[in-house]
């Protein structure tokens, strides 16, 4: 964490699952907090949230972020994943809630679809943010465009397909000469002159100052046009309890 902050990474993706607020708070320690993005989840599907106490438990649940990651407040607090067998629109109006007692910038939510976002605007819920998967096999066209319609940014994680992906499109092995760039920067390039913020996860340095260096150079549109095409509506992240058939 502390080669990402020099090289200037400033924004920093955790959640209750992954297990690791005392690490990022050891990381950021000292780090002036203002120009730091730090995100967290809720695991609601562990347990986390009590949903005859949802408002208590919600906040219990942020309180507890906090004080792991040694913060004053969140930049930003998301629903890890959907349930519909939970009052997920309760949750939401708690972590708004969490808002105004400065606790938190903004709620969010994540992995959620169309139908999910709809259900929390139905209960006249804003929604700032969605984090979801995102890259050139799992263009969300519909959703990145029903989502800014209504207020919601997303934000991309797993653009890499865990690694995988970059490797396997000879296209981006061809962009990425044409540019003097790396299969990795054509990647990241394209998610984020989609005007959407990006998340890589990366544990060498090497990868960290790639990642970083995307904002000299600009893919084409018809570049853009053709890695939009790869589009299978493919999942890296799948699980047996996801709902994003909804
Ligand atoms: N909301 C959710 O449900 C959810 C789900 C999954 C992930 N996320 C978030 O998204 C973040 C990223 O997702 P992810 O880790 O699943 O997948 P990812 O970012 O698609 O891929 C990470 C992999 O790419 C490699 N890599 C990084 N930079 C590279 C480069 N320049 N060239 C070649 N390989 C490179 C990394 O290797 P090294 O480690 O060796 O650098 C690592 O193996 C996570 O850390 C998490 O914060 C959120």
């Amino acid at each position: 964490m502390k080669e990402a902050l020099e090289i200037g990474y400033r924004h920093f993706d955790t959640a209750f699952a992954y297990g690791n607020h005392k690490e990022i708070a050891k990381g950021i320690k000292g780090f002036d907090r203002k120009s730091l993005f730090i995100t967290t989840k809720l695991a609601i599907g562990l347990g986390q949230i009590d949903d005859r106490k949802i408002e208590k438990s919600v906040e219990a649940a942020c309180d507890l972020a906090l004080k792991e990651l040694n913060l004053e407040y969140l930049d930003l607090l998301l629903i890890h994943y959907p349930d519909r067998n939970r009052p997920l629109e309760q949750i939401l109006e708690a972590m708004h809630a969490l808002v105004n007692k400065g606790k938190i910038r903004y709620p969010g939510v994540s992995n959620y679809t169309k139908h999910h976002l709809q259900d929390a605007y139905d209960a006249g819920l804003s929604v700032p943010f969605n984090q979801v998967e995102f890259h050139p096999y799992l263009y969300q066209k519909d959703l990145l465009e029903f989502a800014r319609k209504n207020g919601t940014e997303l934000i991309a994680f797993r653009s890499f397909g865990k690694g995988e992906l970059i490797h396997k499109e000879p296209l981006f092995a061809e962009i990425a000469k044409a540019h003097g760039k790396t299969p990795a920067q054509v990647v990241l390039r394209w998610v984020i002159q989609k005007k959407i913020p990006v998340i890589p996860k990366a544990s060498s340095k090497k990868h960290l100052l790639e990642n970083f260096s995307l904002f000299d150079f600009v893919l084409t549109p018809s570049e853009e046009e053709k890695i939009d095409m790869l589009n299978k509506n493919f999942r890296y992240c799948e699980s047996d309890w996801n709902e994003f058939d909804y």
